[in-house]
Protein backbone atom coordinates (compact mmCIF):
# COMPACT_ATOMS: atom_id res chain seq x y z
CA UNK A 1 0.00 0.00 0.00
CA UNK A 2 1.09 3.68 -1.15
CA UNK A 3 0.76 7.02 0.01
CA UNK A 4 -0.99 8.83 -2.86
CA UNK A 5 -1.32 12.85 -2.89
CA UNK A 6 -4.58 13.79 -5.04
CA UNK A 7 -4.07 17.78 -4.84
CA UNK A 8 -7.70 18.65 -5.78
CA UNK A 9 -11.43 16.80 -5.80
CA UNK A 10 -11.74 14.78 -8.89
CA UNK A 11 -14.97 13.24 -10.09
CA UNK A 12 -16.79 10.64 -8.40
CA UNK A 13 -15.36 7.16 -9.17
CA UNK A 14 -11.89 8.76 -11.07
CA UNK A 15 -9.67 7.59 -7.85
CA UNK A 16 -11.36 4.21 -8.51
CA UNK A 17 -8.41 2.62 -9.87
CA UNK A 18 -6.41 3.36 -6.60
CA UNK A 19 -8.23 1.03 -4.40
CA UNK A 20 -5.90 -0.39 -1.57
CA UNK A 21 -3.92 2.77 -1.45
CA UNK A 22 -3.47 5.10 0.89
CA UNK A 23 -4.89 7.73 -0.99
CA UNK A 24 -5.05 11.32 0.64
CA UNK A 25 -7.31 14.04 -1.06
CA UNK A 26 -6.59 17.92 -0.66
CA UNK A 27 -9.00 20.21 -2.46
CA UNK A 28 -6.69 23.34 -3.03
CA UNK A 29 -3.84 22.14 -5.24
CA UNK A 30 -0.02 21.25 -4.70
CA UNK A 31 1.40 24.63 -2.58
CA UNK A 32 2.27 23.83 0.62
CA UNK A 33 1.42 20.26 0.70
CA UNK A 34 3.28 17.83 3.20
CA UNK A 35 4.65 15.31 0.36
CA UNK A 36 7.44 13.81 2.60
CA UNK A 37 5.95 10.17 2.77
CA UNK A 38 4.50 10.37 -1.01
CA UNK A 39 4.83 7.67 -3.43
CA UNK A 40 2.36 9.23 -5.73
CA UNK A 41 0.76 12.40 -6.77
CA UNK A 42 -2.14 12.64 -8.74
CA UNK A 43 -2.58 16.26 -9.75
CA UNK A 44 -4.01 18.73 -12.33
CA UNK A 45 -2.58 21.10 -14.88
CA UNK A 46 -3.00 23.92 -12.89
CA UNK A 47 -0.44 22.17 -10.02
CA UNK A 48 3.30 23.36 -11.03
CA UNK A 49 5.37 20.05 -10.32
CA UNK A 50 9.02 21.31 -10.67
CA UNK A 51 12.17 20.94 -9.01
CA UNK A 52 11.51 21.94 -5.73
CA UNK A 53 8.19 20.20 -5.59
CA UNK A 54 10.02 16.75 -6.12
CA UNK A 55 12.94 18.13 -4.26
CA UNK A 56 10.24 18.14 -1.29
CA UNK A 57 9.19 14.52 -2.16
CA UNK A 58 12.41 11.78 -1.57
CA UNK A 59 10.01 8.78 -2.11
CA UNK A 60 8.07 9.52 -5.04
CA UNK A 61 7.88 7.79 -7.52
CA UNK A 62 5.14 8.57 -10.52
CA UNK A 63 2.79 11.43 -10.80
CA UNK A 64 -0.51 11.39 -12.46
CA UNK A 65 -1.45 14.34 -14.63
CA UNK A 66 -5.05 14.47 -15.01
CA UNK A 67 -4.70 16.07 -18.36
CA UNK A 68 -2.84 15.62 -22.01
CA UNK A 69 -0.58 18.53 -22.10
CA UNK A 70 1.73 18.47 -19.61
CA UNK A 71 4.09 21.29 -19.48
CA UNK A 72 2.83 22.10 -16.17
CA UNK A 73 5.60 19.31 -14.64
CA UNK A 74 9.13 19.63 -15.50
CA UNK A 75 9.64 16.16 -16.79
CA UNK A 76 13.26 16.40 -17.04
CA UNK A 77 13.89 16.85 -13.22
CA UNK A 78 11.31 14.36 -12.87
CA UNK A 79 13.48 11.44 -15.29
CA UNK A 80 16.20 12.73 -13.35
CA UNK A 81 14.68 11.12 -10.50
CA UNK A 82 12.91 8.38 -11.69
CA UNK A 83 10.04 9.58 -11.28
CA UNK A 84 7.34 8.75 -14.13
CA UNK A 85 4.70 11.22 -15.43
CA UNK A 86 1.80 9.70 -16.63
CA UNK A 87 -1.28 11.57 -18.51
CA UNK A 88 -4.28 11.63 -20.29
CA UNK A 89 -4.07 11.18 -23.89
CA UNK A 90 -6.96 9.79 -26.58
CA UNK A 91 -9.93 10.02 -23.92
CA UNK A 92 -10.43 14.00 -23.96
CA UNK A 93 -10.02 14.42 -27.94
CA UNK A 94 -13.64 14.62 -29.60
CA UNK A 95 -14.85 16.53 -26.20
CA UNK A 96 -11.81 19.32 -26.77
CA UNK A 97 -12.42 18.95 -30.66
CA UNK A 98 -15.80 19.82 -29.87
CA UNK A 99 -15.22 22.78 -28.31
CA UNK A 100 -12.43 24.28 -30.74
CA UNK A 101 -15.28 23.92 -33.28
CA UNK A 102 -17.79 25.65 -30.98
CA UNK A 103 -15.05 28.54 -31.45
CA UNK A 104 -14.67 28.38 -35.01
CA UNK A 105 -18.40 29.04 -35.17
CA UNK A 106 -18.90 31.34 -32.54
CA UNK A 107 -15.75 33.32 -33.89
CA UNK A 108 -16.36 33.45 -37.10
CA UNK A 109 -19.85 34.54 -37.17
CA UNK A 110 -19.43 37.18 -33.67
CA UNK A 111 -21.75 34.88 -31.61
CA UNK A 112 -20.61 36.18 -28.33
CA UNK A 113 -20.40 39.96 -29.49
CA UNK A 114 -24.07 39.67 -30.68
CA UNK A 115 -25.43 38.26 -27.86
CA UNK A 116 -23.43 40.21 -24.74
CA UNK A 117 -25.25 43.20 -26.84
CA UNK A 118 -28.61 41.34 -26.64
CA UNK A 119 -28.48 40.82 -22.98
CA UNK A 120 -27.48 44.33 -22.49
CA UNK A 121 -30.50 45.40 -24.44
CA UNK A 122 -28.40 47.26 -27.01
CA UNK A 123 -30.74 45.29 -29.97
CA UNK A 124 -32.95 47.41 -31.76
CA UNK A 125 -33.66 44.37 -34.02
CA UNK A 126 -33.21 42.63 -37.23
CA UNK A 127 -30.38 44.96 -39.18
CA UNK A 128 -29.49 43.87 -42.74
CA UNK A 129 -25.70 44.95 -41.80
CA UNK A 130 -25.72 43.61 -38.07
CA UNK A 131 -23.47 41.33 -36.71
CA UNK A 132 -21.55 40.43 -40.09
CA UNK A 133 -19.12 37.52 -39.49
CA UNK A 134 -17.39 35.06 -42.49
CA UNK A 135 -19.06 31.61 -43.51
CA UNK A 136 -17.77 28.39 -42.28
CA UNK A 137 -19.22 26.46 -44.64
CA UNK A 138 -16.43 26.66 -47.50
CA UNK A 139 -13.98 28.45 -45.46
CA UNK A 140 -10.12 26.92 -45.29
CA UNK A 141 -9.05 25.59 -42.09
CA UNK A 142 -5.64 25.82 -41.25
CA UNK A 143 -4.97 23.02 -38.43
CA UNK A 144 -1.52 23.18 -36.65
CA UNK A 145 -0.60 20.11 -34.88
CA UNK A 146 -2.29 17.72 -36.40
CA UNK A 147 -1.98 14.62 -33.33
CA UNK A 148 -5.33 13.11 -31.90
CA UNK A 149 -7.07 16.57 -31.13
CA UNK A 150 -6.03 18.34 -34.50
CA UNK A 151 -7.47 15.72 -36.33
CA UNK A 152 -10.37 15.11 -34.40
CA UNK A 153 -11.53 19.38 -35.22
CA UNK A 154 -10.66 18.51 -38.94
CA UNK A 155 -12.97 15.47 -38.95
CA UNK A 156 -15.93 17.94 -37.80
CA UNK A 157 -14.62 20.83 -40.60
CA UNK A 158 -15.06 18.01 -43.42
CA UNK A 159 -18.48 17.72 -42.10
CA UNK A 160 -19.05 21.65 -42.91
CA UNK A 161 -17.89 22.03 -46.34
CA UNK A 162 -14.74 23.19 -45.26
CA UNK A 163 -11.22 22.64 -46.77
CA UNK A 164 -8.55 21.58 -44.61
CA UNK A 165 -4.82 21.87 -44.34
CA UNK A 166 -2.81 21.28 -41.72
CA UNK A 167 1.18 21.48 -40.32
CA UNK A 168 3.33 19.75 -37.93
CA UNK A 169 6.70 18.90 -37.99
CA UNK A 170 6.97 16.06 -39.30
CA UNK A 171 5.27 14.92 -43.01
CA UNK A 172 1.82 13.19 -42.16
CA UNK A 173 1.28 11.78 -45.62
CA UNK A 174 -2.22 13.22 -45.40
CA UNK A 175 -3.75 14.96 -48.32
CA UNK A 176 -3.60 18.92 -47.06
CA UNK A 177 0.04 18.62 -45.47
CA UNK A 178 1.82 22.23 -45.48
CA UNK A 179 5.53 22.18 -44.24
CA UNK A 180 5.60 25.68 -43.80
CA UNK A 181 3.47 27.14 -41.01
CA UNK A 182 3.66 30.36 -42.48
CA UNK A 183 2.23 29.55 -46.12
CA UNK A 184 -0.63 27.82 -43.73
CA UNK A 185 -1.59 30.76 -41.76
CA UNK A 186 -1.64 32.95 -45.01
CA UNK A 187 -3.83 30.57 -46.81
CA UNK A 188 -6.62 29.25 -43.67
CA UNK A 189 -9.73 31.41 -43.12
CA UNK A 190 -9.54 29.97 -40.16
CA UNK A 191 -6.38 29.03 -37.98
CA UNK A 192 -6.78 26.44 -35.24
CA UNK A 193 -4.26 25.98 -32.65
CA UNK A 194 -3.22 22.23 -31.20
CA UNK A 195 0.34 21.63 -30.68
CA UNK A 196 1.64 21.49 -27.17
CA UNK A 197 3.14 23.92 -25.32
CA UNK A 198 6.83 23.73 -25.70
CA UNK A 199 10.09 25.40 -25.98
CA UNK A 200 9.34 25.43 -30.07
CA UNK A 201 5.93 26.62 -29.67
CA UNK A 202 6.03 29.31 -27.26
CA UNK A 203 4.26 32.14 -29.24
CA UNK A 204 4.26 30.38 -32.62
CA UNK A 205 1.52 32.68 -33.21
CA UNK A 206 3.63 36.17 -33.09
CA UNK A 207 2.94 39.72 -34.21
CA UNK A 208 5.17 38.53 -37.62
CA UNK A 209 2.55 35.13 -38.26
CA UNK A 210 -0.36 37.57 -37.40
CA UNK A 211 -0.06 40.03 -40.06
CA UNK A 212 0.85 36.99 -42.38
CA UNK A 213 -3.39 36.09 -41.58
CA UNK A 214 -5.75 37.33 -43.69
CA UNK A 215 -7.88 40.41 -42.38
CA UNK A 216 -11.02 37.88 -42.45
CA UNK A 217 -8.95 35.50 -40.80
CA UNK A 218 -10.14 33.69 -37.74
CA UNK A 219 -7.53 32.49 -34.88
CA UNK A 220 -8.69 29.58 -32.78
CA UNK A 221 -6.78 28.45 -29.41
CA UNK A 222 -7.69 25.78 -27.64
CA UNK A 223 -4.03 24.53 -27.44
CA UNK A 224 -1.93 26.65 -24.75
CA UNK A 225 -1.77 30.43 -23.60
CA UNK A 226 1.48 31.03 -24.47
CA UNK A 227 1.44 29.81 -28.18
CA UNK A 228 -0.14 32.96 -28.98
CA UNK A 229 1.81 36.16 -28.00
CA UNK A 230 -1.91 37.64 -26.89
CA UNK A 231 -0.43 41.73 -26.53
CA UNK A 232 0.28 40.88 -30.25
CA UNK A 233 -3.13 39.62 -30.71
CA UNK A 234 -5.01 42.10 -28.98
CA UNK A 235 -3.32 44.61 -30.82
CA UNK A 236 -4.14 42.70 -34.63
CA UNK A 237 -7.55 42.19 -33.34
CA UNK A 238 -7.87 45.97 -32.03
CA UNK A 239 -6.40 47.27 -35.80
CA UNK A 240 -8.97 44.67 -37.90
CA UNK A 241 -5.79 42.67 -39.14
CA UNK A 242 -7.53 39.98 -37.79
CA UNK A 243 -11.08 39.53 -37.89
CA UNK A 244 -11.69 37.30 -34.89
CA UNK A 245 -10.53 35.16 -32.28
CA UNK A 246 -11.73 32.23 -29.95
CA UNK A 247 -9.83 31.36 -27.32
CA UNK A 248 -10.14 28.80 -24.43
CA UNK A 249 -6.53 29.09 -22.96
CA UNK A 250 -4.38 32.10 -21.35
CA UNK A 251 -0.80 33.21 -21.24
CA UNK A 252 -1.18 33.49 -17.34
CA UNK A 253 -4.66 31.83 -16.51
CA UNK A 254 -6.69 32.24 -14.65
CA UNK A 255 -5.61 36.40 -15.53
CA UNK A 256 -6.52 37.31 -18.94
CA UNK A 257 -5.06 40.02 -20.42
CA UNK A 258 -7.08 43.36 -20.32
CA UNK A 259 -6.56 43.92 -23.91
CA UNK A 260 -8.17 40.56 -24.75
CA UNK A 261 -10.90 41.84 -22.79
CA UNK A 262 -11.13 44.61 -24.21
CA UNK A 263 -10.51 43.36 -27.63
CA UNK A 264 -13.49 43.17 -30.54
CA UNK A 265 -14.47 40.56 -31.97
CA UNK A 266 -13.18 37.70 -29.60
CA UNK A 267 -14.68 34.71 -27.68
CA UNK A 268 -13.37 33.97 -24.27
CA UNK A 269 -13.64 30.69 -22.49
CA UNK A 270 -12.25 29.25 -19.30
CA UNK A 271 -10.59 26.64 -20.38
CA UNK A 272 -12.98 24.23 -20.55
CA UNK A 273 -12.26 22.23 -23.35
CA UNK A 274 -12.61 18.93 -21.87
CA UNK A 275 -15.07 19.74 -19.52
CA UNK A 276 -17.84 17.20 -19.74
CA UNK A 277 -18.78 15.05 -17.04
CA UNK A 278 -18.09 12.05 -19.04
CA UNK A 279 -14.29 12.91 -20.30
CA UNK A 280 -13.28 14.60 -16.91
CA UNK A 281 -14.16 11.36 -15.67
CA UNK A 282 -12.13 9.11 -17.36
CA UNK A 283 -9.22 11.48 -17.16
CA UNK A 284 -9.57 11.05 -13.54
CA UNK A 285 -9.41 7.15 -14.05
CA UNK A 286 -6.79 7.06 -17.22
CA UNK A 287 -4.02 9.24 -14.74
CA UNK A 288 -4.85 7.22 -11.75
CA UNK A 289 -4.83 4.07 -13.47
CA UNK A 290 -1.13 5.34 -14.58
CA UNK A 291 -0.37 5.62 -11.04
CA UNK A 292 -1.68 2.39 -10.10
CA UNK A 293 0.34 0.89 -12.91
CA UNK A 294 3.63 2.29 -11.83
CA UNK A 295 3.15 1.46 -7.99
CA UNK A 296 2.29 -2.16 -9.24
CA UNK A 297 5.74 -2.45 -11.02
CA UNK A 298 3.92 -2.31 -14.46
CA UNK A 299 4.45 -0.27 -17.57
CA UNK A 300 1.76 2.05 -17.55
CA UNK A 301 -0.24 3.09 -21.09
CA UNK A 302 0.74 6.97 -20.86
CA UNK A 303 3.56 8.04 -19.96
CA UNK A 304 5.70 10.28 -20.78
CA UNK A 305 9.20 9.41 -20.36
CA UNK A 306 9.14 5.81 -19.78
CA UNK A 307 13.51 6.73 -19.81
CA UNK A 308 12.24 7.28 -16.02
CA UNK A 309 10.71 3.25 -15.14
P1 LIG B 1 -0.78 15.26 -29.89
O1 LIG B 1 -1.66 14.13 -30.32
O2 LIG B 1 0.55 14.95 -29.29
O3 LIG B 1 -0.60 16.24 -31.15
C1 LIG B 1 0.29 17.29 -31.13
C2 LIG B 1 0.57 17.69 -32.57
O4 LIG B 1 1.40 18.85 -32.54
C3 LIG B 1 1.29 16.66 -33.41
O5 LIG B 1 0.75 16.66 -34.71
C4 LIG B 1 2.73 17.17 -33.44
O6 LIG B 1 3.34 16.67 -34.63
C5 LIG B 1 2.49 18.67 -33.46
N1 LIG B 1 3.61 19.46 -32.98
C6 LIG B 1 4.35 19.29 -31.87
N2 LIG B 1 5.30 20.25 -31.78
C7 LIG B 1 5.14 21.02 -32.88
C8 LIG B 1 5.82 22.17 -33.37
N3 LIG B 1 6.88 22.67 -32.72
N4 LIG B 1 5.40 22.72 -34.51
C9 LIG B 1 4.36 22.19 -35.19
N5 LIG B 1 3.67 21.11 -34.78
C10 LIG B 1 4.07 20.53 -33.64
O7 LIG B 1 -1.53 16.17 -28.82
P2 LIG B 1 -3.10 16.28 -28.54
O8 LIG B 1 -3.54 15.17 -27.66
O9 LIG B 1 -3.78 16.51 -29.82
O10 LIG B 1 -3.12 17.62 -27.62
C11 LIG B 1 -2.57 18.83 -28.08
C12 LIG B 1 -2.56 19.86 -26.98
O11 LIG B 1 -3.87 20.34 -26.75
C13 LIG B 1 -2.15 19.35 -25.59
O12 LIG B 1 -0.74 19.28 -25.46
C14 LIG B 1 -2.75 20.36 -24.65
O13 LIG B 1 -1.83 21.39 -24.37
C15 LIG B 1 -3.93 20.92 -25.44
N6 LIG B 1 -5.24 20.57 -24.86
C16 LIG B 1 -6.05 21.57 -24.41
C17 LIG B 1 -7.31 21.26 -23.90
C18 LIG B 1 -8.24 22.33 -23.42
O14 LIG B 1 -8.96 22.09 -22.46
N7 LIG B 1 -8.26 23.50 -24.03
C19 LIG B 1 -7.73 19.93 -23.83
C20 LIG B 1 -6.86 18.96 -24.28
C21 LIG B 1 -5.63 19.28 -24.80
P3 LIG B 1 4.92 16.67 -34.85
O15 LIG B 1 5.51 15.98 -33.65
O16 LIG B 1 5.10 15.95 -36.13
O17 LIG B 1 5.31 18.09 -34.94
C1 LIG C 1 -6.26 20.26 -20.92
O1 LIG C 1 -5.96 21.39 -21.17
C2 LIG C 1 -5.41 19.13 -21.09
O2 LIG C 1 -4.24 19.31 -21.48
O3 LIG C 1 -5.88 18.02 -20.84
Amino acid sequence: MARVVVTRLLPAGGLDPLAGHEVVQHSDGIVGLDLADAEAIVCLLTDRIDAAVLAAAPRLRVVGNVAVGYDNVDVAAATERRVAVCNTPGVLDETTADLAFLLVLAASRLASQAERDLRAGRWSGWGIGQYLGHDVHGATLGVVGFGRIGQAVARRAAGFGMRVLHHARHDTGEPGYVPDVDVLVAEADVVTLHVPLTDETRHLVDARRLALMKPTGVLVNTARGPVVDEEALAAALEAGTVFAAGLDVYEREPEVHPRLLAAPRTVLLPHIGSASVATRTRMARVAAEGVRAVLAGERPPNVVNPEAL
